[in-house]
């Protein structure tokens, strides 16, 4: 246990980081709602119906005190020795008003795209057959859709902005678990694979804790490996690869834990079966799968009416279904046992083991 003047210093040093993080996008999302309320004002009966749910939907004052019991439990984390107090790595000044910038200025093409119900402008003759149908669609209604070098730079403040400054914090959950099966191993000598690594947030997290551990990213999307390369340039140890969740490129039985965050939501019911059967070949017996995504209905009744919303206004096609799959019944088909499920935030990390 940390001496009590080590220990205050580590809650300054984490509040000085997270605090003025939290403002900031916090802050966008304020601006951002309150563009698009005048937005829908002044469309007035042209605009589309609005967003509609029987089920119960959390109060601002839930969510910030759910946000802020996440806030304590990653500290918790850290003062546990789970991982090092973290760095979020948003970028300099300069790269911060860039992001910001991009965002504000592509809120009136989302809004549009919204509005007309478009998704499917990144399905093009110059796309079609280079990625499968499903992937080719504006996911969130986002320029570019997962293909576009400014999509890639504009997605972690809008991950960001959607979570109310909490992304990152809830994508650490899934070290904990990583934590339990890595603690006294040689961290050189095992195999983590990222499935859908996006922009690397996560990857950087893990290298925070366990810099010398072989890393894999995997994902369909040069334009946002580009970026993760971009912004894990400070690590060694590290390979970043454009494939298929559904098709890894790696060997049977050859990884001794696997991540995948915000992955599933966004796949079409069978490719998530594909993708889950892969992930059990790649795993080594023991290996260990952390899947981390949205909440589902019932994981907090009193969130079920904001998880029905969210696909009525993001272009979310696979969302519903995501809602009620049963992923320990899923899993146990291939052969991963399910370990426990433990709900941060609007996240969700499950964890399965290889049998
Ligand atoms: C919502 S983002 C999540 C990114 C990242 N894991 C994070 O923490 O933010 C989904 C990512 O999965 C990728 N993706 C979607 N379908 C995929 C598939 N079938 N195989 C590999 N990557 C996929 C997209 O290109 C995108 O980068």
């Amino acid at each position: 246990m940390a001496d009590p003047i080590s220990r205050f210093a580590t809650r300054v040093a984490y509040g000085a980081r997270q605090l003025p993080r939290l403002a900031w996008y916090l802050g966008h999302g304020m601006v951002m709602r309150r563009l698009s309320a005048a937005e829908r004002r002044r469309a007035g009966a042209s605009a589309r119906p609005a967003a509609h749910t029987d089920r119960p939907v959390p109060d601002r004052s839930r969510l910030y005190a759910d946000m802020a019991a996440l806030f304590q439990r990653d500290l918790a984390n850290v003062e546990a020795g789970i991982y090092p107090l973290p760095a979020d790595h948003d970028g300099s000044w300069p790269i911060l008003l860039e992001r910001s910038r991009l965002f504000f200025t592509d809120l009136p093409e989302v809004h549009r795209r919204r509005e007309g119900r478009r998704h499917r402008e990144v399905f093009s003759p110059a796309t079609r057959g280079r990625r499968p149908g499903y992937y080719l669609q504006n996911f969130h209604f986002q320029s570019g859709g997962w293909l576009t070098p400014e999509s890639a730079q504009r997605y972690d403040i809008q991950v960001e902005v959607l979570f109310n400054g909490s992304a990152n914090a809830i994508r650490r959950q899934a070290l904990v678990p990583l934590h339990e099966v890595f603690a006294g191993r040689d961290q050189r000598q095992l195999k983590l694979l990222d499935v859908g690594c996006g922009t690397g947030r996560l990857i950087d997290f893990i290298k925070q804790a366990w810099p010398r551990l072989p890393v894999v990213g995997l994902d369909m999307s040069d334009s946002y490996l580009t970026e993760a390369r971009r912004h894990l340039r400070r690590w060694g140890w590290h390979n970043l690869v454009v494939a298929k969740a559904e098709a890894i490129p790696l060997p049977d039985a050859s990884q001794d834990a696997l991540t995948c965050v915000f992955l599933f939501h966004e796949l079409p019911p069978k490719v998530r079966r594909q993708a889950l059967a892969e992930f059990a070949r790649v795993l080594k017996p023991g290996g260990r799968l952390v899947l981390l995504d949205s909440l589902q209905y019932g994981d907090e009744p009193d969130y079920d009416g904001m998880l029905e919303l969210f696909p009525q206004n993001f272009h979310e096609p696979y969302y519903a279904g995501y809602l009620t799959e049963d992923f320990p019944a899923l899993a146990a088909e291939h052969g991963l046992a399910h370990v426990r499920d433990v709900n941060a935030f609007t996240g969700k990390v499950m964890v399965f083991d290889k049998r």
